[in-house]
């Protein structure tokens, strides 16, 4: 094709009678007019060229302190042409689930990057609403490996983890409590703040305040019960194992915890009614001496700029098992028509220094390792060493395409289990079969 193109620039301008030497200038000239655009990439950083549509971001809200993802977005935008903007979804992660699935069916609307919860990656590749992670090799090292691995299903990489999530133990710092080693440890602290008079209870209303209502939240906070407990509910070969006294014992604690009566519950019953928001508000009140909670939430525990805490209080590990792993993905969405400018824009947010910015300003866990090793970072942040171990001990949920459905399920479960002091039956153990296997 190269030759045709030659040879015909050459008798356009032998036809036209220019003179040798003028002649080679003509035909080199065009060559290169014509040849050296088309080998090289768009523009020099290889994106597509920036376009006025800004690449679309869609992303449960942003809980972080002063929201600093949109802040980061914002650094991009300061410093590339094509612009980037956050479409903030719902925070709860059911709601945000739901909206996020409306949005990758809908033809009109134009998403670029998709902010998804771990559990979801499966159901988004194999629905084909993201693309395996585009643009060659990917440089994975730095970042920590389990935040790592919910980016992968069947062999691909299809996301980069944006933060990653394991829970503490909040406690309150005045009550003189040991923070408690298991979950019959939590219940020994509470009896001991009961023995005091009211007066010198410091407005605590009960034990322990965590996330009850009925959405994933509550999914969380059972496996973690059931796991403290030494049972099980879904086994690495995939079984449903949940019927085990173990499991039975994990439930019990929470069940009984509710049930308890007014004076000083072990449970504070509006848990049942509460988020992440919901059970840190309730915390910042002074009104439960322990909380589960994730990271994110001793950061809105102590603001920027605060002269104190809004409640003093340390965080250790969950007492007794491990966290349940937590945290969001950023994916390529299948219908961008800017997959490298989009890939730029994650590699971008999942950085060094935004992970830095996004751990240290926001409270958002970091998923990469540097971050925690910081000397000022250990410094500043002195649960930072408590939360790398809880990240690195932490366990998935179950990585398959029917995730949400699955733990819906599981919900009920659990709930109906809440108001029959932790039983879980024979007719629990096949619902739950049957939708880890994707039947309903
Ligand atoms: C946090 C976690 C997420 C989890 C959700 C449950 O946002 O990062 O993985 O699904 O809480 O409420």
């Amino acid at each position: 094709m190269v030759r045709r193109f030659a040879t015909a620039v050459w008798e356009w301008a032998r036809r036209h009678r220019f003179r040798s030497g003028v002649l080679t200038g003509v035909v080199v000239g065009a060559l290169v007019a014509v040849l050296v655009p088309a080998l090289l990439p768009d523009r020099p950083d290889g994106l597509e060229p920036p376009t006025d549509d800004p690449l679309i971001i869609l992303s449960g809200l942003d809980e972080s302190d002063d929201k600093q993802r949109e802040i980061l977005v914002a650094q991009w935008n300061a410093t590339h042409r094509q612009q980037a903007r956050i479409v903030s979804l719902p925070a709860r992660a059911d709601d945000a689930h739901a909206a996020m699935v409306e949005y990758a069916q809908a033809t009109a609307n134009r998403v670029d990057i998709y902010n998804l919860d771990v559990t979801w990656t499966a159901e988004f590749a194999a629905a084909r609403y993201i693309v395996p992670f585009p643009g060659g090799p990917v440089d994975r090292s730095g970042f920590l490996e389990k935040p790592l691995l919910t980016c992968e299903w069947n062999g691909k990489l299809w996301a980069l983890p944006f933060n990653t999530d394991a829970a503490l133990l909040y406690h309150r710092t005045d009550l003189g409590l040991e923070p408690p080693g298991s979950l019959t440890g939590v219940r020994a602290a509470i009896d001991q703040v009961r023995q005091r008079p009211v007066a010198e209870r410091r407005g605590v209303e009960a034990g322990y305040v965590s996330q009850l209502r009925a959405y994933e939240g509550l999914t969380v906070n059972a496996l973690e019960a059931i796991w403290a407990a030494g049972g099980d509910v879904v086994s690495r070969d995939n079984r449903i194992v949940i019927k085990s006294e173990e499991a039975a014992a994990g439930l019990r604690w929470l069940a009984a915890g509710l049930a308890e009566p007014g004076n000083l519950p072990l449970i504070l019953p509006g848990s049942r009614g509460f988020d992440e928001r919901g059970s840190t508000d309730a915390f910042a009140e002074g009104r439960a001496a322990f909380m589960r909670n994730w990271p994110v939430a001793y950061r809105l525990l102590t603001p920027e700029g605060a002269p104190a805490p809004r409640v003093p209080f340390a965080v250790t590990p969950l007492p007794g098992g491990p966290s349940v792993l937590g945290g969001q993905n950023l994916a390529v969405s299948s219908r961008s028509a800017r997959p490298r400018a989009a890939r730029a824009l994650i590699e971008y947010l999942t950085s060094e220094r935004s992970q830095q910015i996004l751990f240290e300003r926001g409270g958002l866990a970091a998923t990469r390792r540097i971050v925690y090793l910081d000397a000022r970072v250990q410094e500043r942040y002195p649960y930072a060493q408590t939360l790398l171990e809880s990240i690195e001990a932490a366990r998935p949920r179950p990585m398959t395409t029917n995730y949400v459905a699955f733990s819906q399920v599981f919900q009920g479960v659990v709930r109906e289990a809440l108001d029959d002091n932790g039983r879980i039956t024979d007719d629990h153990v096949q619902r739950l079969e049957a939708a880890l296997r994707g039947r309903r």
